[in-house]
Protein backbone atom coordinates (compact mmCIF):
# COMPACT_ATOMS: atom_id res chain seq x y z
CA UNK A 1 0.00 0.00 0.00
CA UNK A 2 1.39 3.66 -0.56
CA UNK A 3 1.50 6.14 1.91
CA UNK A 4 -0.73 9.21 1.32
CA UNK A 5 0.61 12.48 0.56
CA UNK A 6 0.96 14.47 3.46
CA UNK A 7 -0.65 18.29 3.75
CA UNK A 8 -0.99 20.28 6.87
CA UNK A 9 -2.10 23.43 7.85
CA UNK A 10 0.37 25.84 10.06
CA UNK A 11 -0.69 28.32 12.42
CA UNK A 12 -0.42 29.95 16.09
CA UNK A 13 -3.06 28.96 17.31
CA UNK A 14 -4.55 26.44 15.49
CA UNK A 15 -6.31 24.10 17.41
CA UNK A 16 -9.83 25.46 16.45
CA UNK A 17 -9.07 25.01 12.72
CA UNK A 18 -11.58 23.65 10.37
CA UNK A 19 -9.15 22.96 7.63
CA UNK A 20 -8.30 19.14 8.55
CA UNK A 21 -11.88 18.16 8.54
CA UNK A 22 -12.84 20.41 5.39
CA UNK A 23 -9.38 18.64 3.15
CA UNK A 24 -10.80 14.95 4.59
CA UNK A 25 -14.24 16.07 3.32
CA UNK A 26 -12.79 16.76 -0.11
CA UNK A 27 -10.62 13.97 0.38
CA UNK A 28 -13.03 11.60 0.17
CA UNK A 29 -15.53 13.03 -2.24
CA UNK A 30 -12.39 13.05 -4.96
CA UNK A 31 -11.33 9.53 -4.30
CA UNK A 32 -7.52 11.05 -3.03
CA UNK A 33 -5.39 9.18 -1.29
CA UNK A 34 -4.05 12.10 1.31
CA UNK A 35 -3.42 12.69 5.35
CA UNK A 36 -3.93 16.71 6.54
CA UNK A 37 -2.96 17.88 9.63
CA UNK A 38 -3.00 21.03 11.92
CA UNK A 39 0.45 21.70 13.46
CA UNK A 40 0.88 24.60 15.86
CA UNK A 41 4.16 26.43 14.65
CA UNK A 42 4.87 29.69 16.15
CA UNK A 43 6.25 32.47 13.84
CA UNK A 44 10.08 32.21 15.50
CA UNK A 45 9.74 28.30 14.40
CA UNK A 46 8.10 28.94 10.90
CA UNK A 47 10.59 28.42 8.43
CA UNK A 48 12.80 25.18 10.15
CA UNK A 49 9.38 23.42 10.53
CA UNK A 50 8.52 23.76 6.99
CA UNK A 51 11.97 22.75 5.80
CA UNK A 52 11.61 19.66 7.73
CA UNK A 53 8.05 19.19 6.79
CA UNK A 54 9.15 19.41 2.77
CA UNK A 55 12.15 17.27 3.26
CA UNK A 56 10.36 14.66 5.25
CA UNK A 57 7.94 14.49 2.09
CA UNK A 58 5.04 16.72 2.69
CA UNK A 59 3.68 17.51 -0.31
CA UNK A 60 1.49 21.01 0.63
CA UNK A 61 1.19 23.72 3.26
CA UNK A 62 -1.46 26.09 4.20
CA UNK A 63 -0.19 28.79 6.47
CA UNK A 64 -2.83 31.08 8.81
CA UNK A 65 -2.31 33.54 11.27
CA UNK A 66 0.31 34.63 12.15
CA UNK A 67 2.39 32.90 9.46
CA UNK A 68 1.27 34.23 6.11
CA UNK A 69 3.79 37.04 5.40
CA UNK A 70 6.71 34.80 6.46
CA UNK A 71 5.27 32.28 3.92
CA UNK A 72 5.61 34.65 1.27
CA UNK A 73 8.92 35.51 1.71
CA UNK A 74 9.63 31.23 2.15
CA UNK A 75 8.06 30.30 -0.90
CA UNK A 76 10.83 30.40 -3.81
CA UNK A 77 8.18 31.63 -6.50
CA UNK A 78 4.61 33.02 -6.41
CA UNK A 79 1.69 33.47 -8.20
CA UNK A 80 1.05 36.89 -9.65
CA UNK A 81 -2.05 37.10 -7.28
CA UNK A 82 0.50 36.24 -4.16
CA UNK A 83 2.86 38.53 -5.08
CA UNK A 84 0.77 41.48 -5.01
CA UNK A 85 -1.08 40.49 -1.53
CA UNK A 86 2.07 40.32 0.66
CA UNK A 87 1.12 37.22 1.96
CA UNK A 88 0.74 33.47 1.36
CA UNK A 89 -1.86 30.98 2.58
CA UNK A 90 -1.23 28.21 0.22
CA UNK A 91 2.69 26.43 -0.61
CA UNK A 92 2.39 23.96 -2.88
CA UNK A 93 6.23 21.80 -3.78
CA UNK A 94 6.45 21.44 -7.23
CA UNK A 95 8.25 19.20 -9.55
CA UNK A 96 11.36 20.69 -9.91
CA UNK A 97 11.48 20.87 -5.98
CA UNK A 98 11.01 23.91 -5.79
CA UNK A 99 8.00 25.37 -3.67
CA UNK A 100 5.54 27.67 -4.92
CA UNK A 101 3.29 30.53 -2.70
CA UNK A 102 -0.31 31.35 -3.36
CA UNK A 103 -2.72 32.88 -1.59
CA UNK A 104 -6.72 31.76 -2.22
CA UNK A 105 -7.81 33.78 0.54
CA UNK A 106 -9.54 36.96 -2.57
CA UNK A 107 -10.88 33.87 -5.03
CA UNK A 108 -12.08 32.06 -1.82
CA UNK A 109 -14.52 35.33 -1.21
CA UNK A 110 -15.36 36.07 -4.99
CA UNK A 111 -16.39 32.55 -5.20
CA UNK A 112 -18.60 32.38 -2.06
CA UNK A 113 -20.13 35.42 -2.77
CA UNK A 114 -20.79 34.99 -6.33
CA UNK A 115 -21.60 31.49 -6.25
CA UNK A 116 -23.16 30.51 -2.85
CA UNK A 117 -24.27 34.03 -2.38
CA UNK A 118 -25.38 35.16 -5.38
CA UNK A 119 -23.99 38.20 -5.42
CA UNK A 120 -22.54 39.78 -8.23
CA UNK A 121 -19.40 42.33 -7.75
CA UNK A 122 -19.63 43.80 -11.53
CA UNK A 123 -20.85 47.71 -11.57
CA UNK A 124 -21.19 47.59 -7.90
CA UNK A 125 -20.66 49.90 -5.00
CA UNK A 126 -18.22 48.52 -2.38
CA UNK A 127 -16.48 49.13 0.30
CA UNK A 128 -13.67 47.04 2.58
CA UNK A 129 -13.33 48.08 6.15
CA UNK A 130 -10.17 47.19 7.51
CA UNK A 131 -6.17 47.91 5.38
CA UNK A 132 -4.34 44.85 6.80
CA UNK A 133 -3.28 41.27 5.44
CA UNK A 134 -6.73 40.11 5.28
CA UNK A 135 -7.64 43.44 3.22
CA UNK A 136 -4.96 42.90 0.94
CA UNK A 137 -5.53 39.22 -0.19
CA UNK A 138 -8.93 40.09 -1.55
CA UNK A 139 -8.66 43.53 -3.34
CA UNK A 140 -7.48 42.58 -6.36
CA UNK A 141 -9.84 39.25 -7.04
CA UNK A 142 -12.53 41.88 -6.23
CA UNK A 143 -11.26 44.43 -9.01
CA UNK A 144 -11.03 42.01 -11.73
CA UNK A 145 -14.79 41.44 -11.29
CA UNK A 146 -15.50 45.19 -12.35
CA UNK A 147 -17.29 46.90 -9.79
CA UNK A 148 -18.13 50.30 -10.01
CA UNK A 149 -16.16 52.08 -6.87
CA UNK A 150 -13.99 50.02 -4.48
CA UNK A 151 -13.13 51.90 -1.35
CA UNK A 152 -11.27 51.00 1.67
CA UNK A 153 -12.10 52.41 4.72
CA UNK A 154 -9.17 51.88 8.12
CA UNK A 155 -9.30 53.63 11.71
CA UNK A 156 -5.41 54.61 10.55
CA UNK A 157 -6.68 56.45 7.66
CA UNK A 158 -2.95 56.43 6.00
CA UNK A 159 -2.96 52.84 5.90
CA UNK A 160 -6.15 52.90 3.43
CA UNK A 161 -4.53 55.65 1.40
CA UNK A 162 -1.08 53.56 1.13
CA UNK A 163 -3.62 50.53 0.20
CA UNK A 164 -5.31 51.74 -2.54
CA UNK A 165 -2.11 53.17 -3.72
CA UNK A 166 -0.70 49.39 -3.92
CA UNK A 167 -3.54 48.18 -6.19
CA UNK A 168 -4.11 51.44 -8.19
CA UNK A 169 -2.72 49.99 -11.52
CA UNK A 170 -5.52 47.64 -11.39
CA UNK A 171 -8.58 49.70 -11.12
CA UNK A 172 -10.30 52.43 -9.40
CA UNK A 173 -10.08 52.40 -5.33
CA UNK A 174 -9.92 54.99 -2.79
CA UNK A 175 -8.84 54.84 0.63
CA UNK A 176 -10.22 56.70 3.30
CA UNK A 177 -11.09 56.98 7.28
CA UNK A 178 -14.99 55.94 8.95
CA UNK A 179 -15.93 59.29 9.47
CA UNK A 180 -15.34 60.13 5.80
CA UNK A 181 -18.23 57.42 4.97
CA UNK A 182 -21.28 59.91 6.57
CA UNK A 183 -23.61 60.41 3.52
CA UNK A 184 -21.97 57.49 1.32
CA UNK A 185 -23.89 54.17 0.47
CA UNK A 186 -22.82 50.51 -0.59
CA UNK A 187 -24.14 48.02 -2.20
CA UNK A 188 -21.84 45.34 -0.61
CA UNK A 189 -19.50 45.85 2.45
CA UNK A 190 -17.01 43.29 3.64
CA UNK A 191 -15.55 43.35 6.60
CA UNK A 192 -12.05 42.47 6.87
CA UNK A 193 -10.97 44.27 9.92
CA UNK A 194 -10.09 41.72 12.94
CA UNK A 195 -12.86 43.53 15.06
CA UNK A 196 -14.88 40.44 15.82
CA UNK A 197 -12.31 38.21 17.07
CA UNK A 198 -12.80 40.48 19.68
CA UNK A 199 -16.43 41.09 19.62
CA UNK A 200 -16.32 45.06 18.48
CA UNK A 201 -17.72 47.08 15.61
CA UNK A 202 -15.78 49.17 13.59
CA UNK A 203 -17.51 52.79 13.63
CA UNK A 204 -19.83 52.81 10.67
CA UNK A 205 -22.78 55.79 10.27
CA UNK A 206 -25.99 54.93 9.52
CA UNK A 207 -27.31 54.35 6.00
CA UNK A 208 -24.16 53.20 5.15
CA UNK A 209 -26.01 50.27 3.57
CA UNK A 210 -27.98 50.94 -0.05
CA UNK A 211 -31.44 49.36 0.06
CA UNK A 212 -31.48 46.03 -0.99
CA UNK A 213 -27.55 45.86 0.08
CA UNK A 214 -25.24 43.17 1.28
CA UNK A 215 -22.92 42.51 4.24
CA UNK A 216 -19.97 39.71 4.74
CA UNK A 217 -17.56 39.30 7.57
CA UNK A 218 -14.45 37.50 6.85
CA UNK A 219 -14.39 35.95 10.08
CA UNK A 220 -16.60 33.47 11.34
CA UNK A 221 -17.45 31.78 14.31
CA UNK A 222 -20.31 29.25 15.68
CA UNK A 223 -22.68 33.18 16.73
CA UNK A 224 -23.22 35.40 13.89
CA UNK A 225 -20.20 38.04 14.39
CA UNK A 226 -21.38 41.43 15.63
CA UNK A 227 -20.71 42.57 12.31
CA UNK A 228 -23.53 40.05 11.00
CA UNK A 229 -25.60 41.58 13.28
CA UNK A 230 -24.89 45.01 12.49
CA UNK A 231 -25.77 44.05 8.56
CA UNK A 232 -29.25 42.37 9.63
CA UNK A 233 -29.69 45.71 12.05
CA UNK A 234 -28.86 47.51 8.60
CA UNK A 235 -31.39 46.06 6.82
CA UNK A 236 -29.19 43.90 4.38
CA UNK A 237 -30.70 40.92 1.72
CA UNK A 238 -28.07 39.45 3.40
CA UNK A 239 -25.25 39.51 6.18
CA UNK A 240 -23.15 36.42 6.19
CA UNK A 241 -19.89 35.26 7.98
CA UNK A 242 -16.99 33.58 5.62
CA UNK A 243 -17.46 30.14 6.55
CA UNK A 244 -18.26 29.54 3.37
CA UNK A 245 -15.19 31.67 2.16
CA UNK A 246 -13.17 29.38 4.04
CA UNK A 247 -14.09 26.33 2.19
CA UNK A 248 -13.81 27.48 -1.25
CA UNK A 249 -9.91 28.87 -0.50
CA UNK A 250 -9.48 25.35 1.13
CA UNK A 251 -11.06 24.03 -2.24
CA UNK A 252 -8.53 26.20 -4.62
CA UNK A 253 -5.26 25.13 -2.20
CA UNK A 254 -6.85 21.37 -2.89
CA UNK A 255 -7.10 21.88 -6.78
CA UNK A 256 -3.52 23.66 -6.80
CA UNK A 257 -1.95 20.55 -4.89
CA UNK A 258 -3.84 17.57 -6.35
CA UNK A 259 -5.47 18.84 -9.79
CA UNK A 260 -8.88 17.84 -8.87
CA UNK A 261 -11.44 20.37 -7.92
CA UNK A 262 -13.74 19.04 -5.19
CA UNK A 263 -17.38 20.33 -5.01
CA UNK A 264 -17.98 22.46 -1.89
CA UNK A 265 -22.14 22.82 -1.77
CA UNK A 266 -22.39 19.56 0.14
CA UNK A 267 -19.27 20.57 2.40
CA UNK A 268 -20.03 23.49 3.45
CA UNK A 269 -23.09 22.46 4.75
CA UNK A 270 -21.67 19.88 6.64
CA UNK A 271 -19.44 22.60 8.03
CA UNK A 272 -22.33 25.09 8.75
CA UNK A 273 -24.37 22.07 10.29
CA UNK A 274 -21.28 21.53 13.09
CA UNK A 275 -21.94 25.17 14.37
CA UNK A 276 -22.15 25.20 17.82
P1 LIG B 1 -5.33 40.90 9.50
O1 LIG B 1 -4.14 40.14 8.99
O2 LIG B 1 -6.39 40.03 10.12
O3 LIG B 1 -5.89 41.85 8.49
P2 LIG B 1 -4.03 43.11 10.75
O4 LIG B 1 -3.10 43.21 9.60
O5 LIG B 1 -3.52 43.28 12.15
O6 LIG B 1 -4.79 41.73 10.76
O7 LIG B 1 -5.21 44.17 10.50
C1 LIG B 1 -6.28 44.34 11.39
C2 LIG B 1 -7.25 45.36 10.81
O8 LIG B 1 -8.37 45.51 11.70
C3 LIG B 1 -6.65 46.74 10.64
O9 LIG B 1 -7.24 47.35 9.51
C4 LIG B 1 -7.09 47.43 11.93
O10 LIG B 1 -7.15 48.85 11.86
P3 LIG B 1 -5.80 49.72 12.12
O11 LIG B 1 -4.97 49.56 10.89
O12 LIG B 1 -6.29 51.10 12.32
O13 LIG B 1 -5.15 49.12 13.34
C5 LIG B 1 -8.48 46.88 12.07
N1 LIG B 1 -9.01 46.99 13.44
C6 LIG B 1 -8.64 46.26 14.51
N2 LIG B 1 -9.37 46.63 15.61
C7 LIG B 1 -10.23 47.61 15.20
C8 LIG B 1 -11.25 48.38 15.85
N3 LIG B 1 -11.55 48.22 17.15
N4 LIG B 1 -11.92 49.29 15.10
C9 LIG B 1 -11.65 49.45 13.78
N5 LIG B 1 -10.70 48.74 13.11
C10 LIG B 1 -10.00 47.83 13.81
Amino acid sequence: MTTPDRYAVFGDPISHSKSPKIHQLFAEQTGQSLQYTAERVPATQFTTTANTFFAEGGKGLNCTIPLKELAWKYADHKTQRAQLSGAVNTLALQADGSILGDNTDGIGLVTDLMHNHGITLKDRNILILGAGGASRGIIEPILEQSPQRLVIANRTVDKAIELAQVFSQLGTLTGCGYDALSGQQFDLIINATSTSLTGDLPPLPDQLLAKGGYCYDLAYSNQPTPFVHWGLANGAAKSVDGLGMLVEQAAEAFYIWRKVRPATETVIASMNSQRG
